[in-house]
């Protein structure tokens, strides 16, 4: 139970990885605030954690929007008094297209949703969160580690999301709050076996060979699986990372070294 009592905040708890990380943290003890647009998955995942034995609250929220996100600081204080940790999960994926020829108001939007609006939640719980030396974990991905075509966008948003993450465990460090980034590579999850499923088919191959293709460039052989990037939030969120601010680390079963 490394987050016995503990309260932590999601952003953008959709199908995948928000699912996991708000679901992973409530099995290591924790109280959960479950944030996106959608209202009928956060009530989904809301009924999860209840069965768990956990408490949590859905609050629908807009993170690009001002008023929504403080509705949703507003929220988590009432009902639960403290928060300890803040994920920012959420994410838009950016147009996939070459730099050169992206329209500049999809990449705008990319950085809105990726970086401001971690920016901007950070802000509204950093007193919080200073109350009870809590921290924050950015969720960021292995496309820090290459420059392959067409995620350019996406590779600037989210290597802009490691500089803000960054800069702010040291602002935040002497008062007491940590800062640290999980950068997932695959993620074997609905949406990736989908894929798999359309490029094998493309190909006349069974997906399993799609898989296992893959899996054979990563060290460990396997795509982790959601819950496994979930339990590196929970690490980071733990008093086991007491010592850990500005770092970030790489859950991609070895697919890079950093
Ligand atoms: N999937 C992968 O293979 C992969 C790989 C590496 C890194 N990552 C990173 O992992 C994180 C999660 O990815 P995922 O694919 O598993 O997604 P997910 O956690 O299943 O869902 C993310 C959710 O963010 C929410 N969101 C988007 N814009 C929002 C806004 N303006 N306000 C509030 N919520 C918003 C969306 O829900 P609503 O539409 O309901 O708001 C969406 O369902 C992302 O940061 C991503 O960059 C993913």
């Amino acid at each position: 139970m490394l987050l016995l009592d503990k309260v932590v905040v999601v952003s953008g708890v959709g199908p995948g990885l928000g699912r996991a990380i708000a679901v992973r943290c409530a099995k290591a003890g924790a109280d959960v605030v479950l944030a996106a647009r959608t209202a009928a998955r956060l009530d989904e995942v809301a009924r999860e954690i209840v069965q768990l034995g956990r408490r949590a609250v859905a609050v629908p929220t807009d993170i690009t929007d001002d008023t929504s996100a403080a509705r949703l600081a507003e929220t988590a204080l009432d009902t639960f008094g403290h928060v300890d940790t803040l994920v920012n999960n959420a994410f838009a994926i950016p147009s996939l297209t070459n730099l050169l020829d992206a329209d500049l108001d999809a990449v705008r939007a990319g950085l809105d949703t990726n970086v401001l609006a971690a920016l901007r939640l950070t802000r509204l719980f950093a007193p919080a969160l200073a109350e009870h030396r809590g921290s924050v974990v950015m969720i960021n991905s292995a496309v820090l580690r290459h420059s392959r075509r067409p995620f350019g966008a996406y590779k600037m948003a989210k290597a802009s999301l490691l500089a803000l993450a960054q800069s702010l465990a040291t602002e935040l460090g002497p008062r007491g709050v940590r800062v640290n980034s999980v950068a997932p590579g695959y993620i074997w999850a609905e949406s990736l076996r989908q894929y798999f499923a359309y490029l094998a088919k493309k190909r006349g191959v069974p997906p399993q060979q799609v898989y296992d293709e893959t899996a054979a460039t990563i060290d460990l052989r396997a795509l982790p699986e959601p819950d496994e990037v979930a339990d590196a939030v929970v690490f980071l969120a733990s008093g086991l990372a007491r010592a850990v601010t500005g770092q970030c680390l790489d859950v991609n079963g070895g697919e890079y070294h950093h």
